[in-house]
C-alpha cells in the first residue's frame, strides 16, 4: 500500500491535533443549542474514520445519522454527479444537524445532501469537512468547520479511497499519478 503513495500530505499526528481543535470549535458553537438536540449526519463511506475520531473528542449529547452517496463510479477520480444510494436513517426534523464529510472538492456531494436534509425540516444545518480544495469548492456550498485546505491533488488515506482501497492508510497521502491517470 505504501508503495502506491507518492508523498504524505498530512501525517497522522497533525490530523489528530486538528481533529481535537475542530471538536473544540464545534463544541463551543453547539453549547447553547444542546437542549434542542444535535444530530451528526455523516456521508458514507469516506468519513467513517474522521467521524469516529471527531465524536470521541466531542463531549456533547448527540445522535448519529448516516447517508450513503456515491460520487465516483469505481476506478476513477472524476466526480460524475452525486447520487444518494441510501437515504438518511434518522429523523432530523426540529434538530440541529452537523453534516460531516471527508472532503469538499467540487461540492456536488454536499450540495445534494444539504438539499435533501433541508427537506426534512431541521432547525439548522452546518457542515464540517476534514479537507477542502479551495481551488474548486464553489461559493454556494458553505463549510463552517474545515480541517485543512489542500492543493488540488487526488488524496487517499484516513478513510479516503481510490476504488475502495487505501481507506485504512493512517496518514493522508497523494496517490501516485500513474495508478489512476489514463
Ligand atoms: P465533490 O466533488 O462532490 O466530492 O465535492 C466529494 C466526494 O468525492 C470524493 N473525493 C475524493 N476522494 N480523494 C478521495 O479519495 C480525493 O481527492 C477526493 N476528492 C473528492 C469523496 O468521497 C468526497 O466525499
Amino acid at each position: 500500500m505504501e508503495a502506491d503513495i507518492d508523498r504524505i500530505l498530512i501525517p497522522r499526528q497533525r490530523i489528530a491535533g486538528r481533529v481535537r481543535e475542530l471538536a473544540r470549535e464545534i463544541a463551543r458553537t453547539y453549547e447553547a443549542d444542546a437542549a434542542d438536540g444535535l444530530t451528526l449526519v455523516t456521508i458514507l463511506s469516506g468519513s467513517i474514520i474522521f467521524l469516529a475520531d471527531l465524536i470521541r473528542n466531542l463531549p456533547l449529547r448527540m445522535k448519529i445519522g448516516l447517508i450513503t452517496v456515491s460520487s465516483y463510479a469505481g476506478a476513477t477520480t472524476e466526480t460524475r454527479g452525486a447520487e444518494v444510494l441510501q437515504d438518511l436513517n434518522v429523523d432530523v426534523s426540529g434538530r440541529h444537524v452537523l453534516l460531516v464529510d471527508d472532503i469538499l472538492d467540487t461540492g456536488g456531494t454536499l450540495r445534494l445532501v444539504r438539499a435533501r436534509l433541508a427537506e426534512y425540516g431541521p432547525k439548522s444545518i452546518r457542515t464540517c469537512v476534514l479537507l477542502r480544495k479551495p481551488a474548486k469548492a464553489p461559493p454556494d456550498v458553505p463549510a463552517e468547520f474545515v480541517g485543512f485546505d489542500v492543493e488540488d491533488v487526488f488524496v487517499v488515506g484516513y478513510g479516503l479511497d481510490y476504488n475502495d482501497h487505501y481507506r485504512n492508510f493512517p496518514d493522508i497521502g497523494v496517490l501516485r499519478e500513474e495508478l489512476y491517470a489514463s
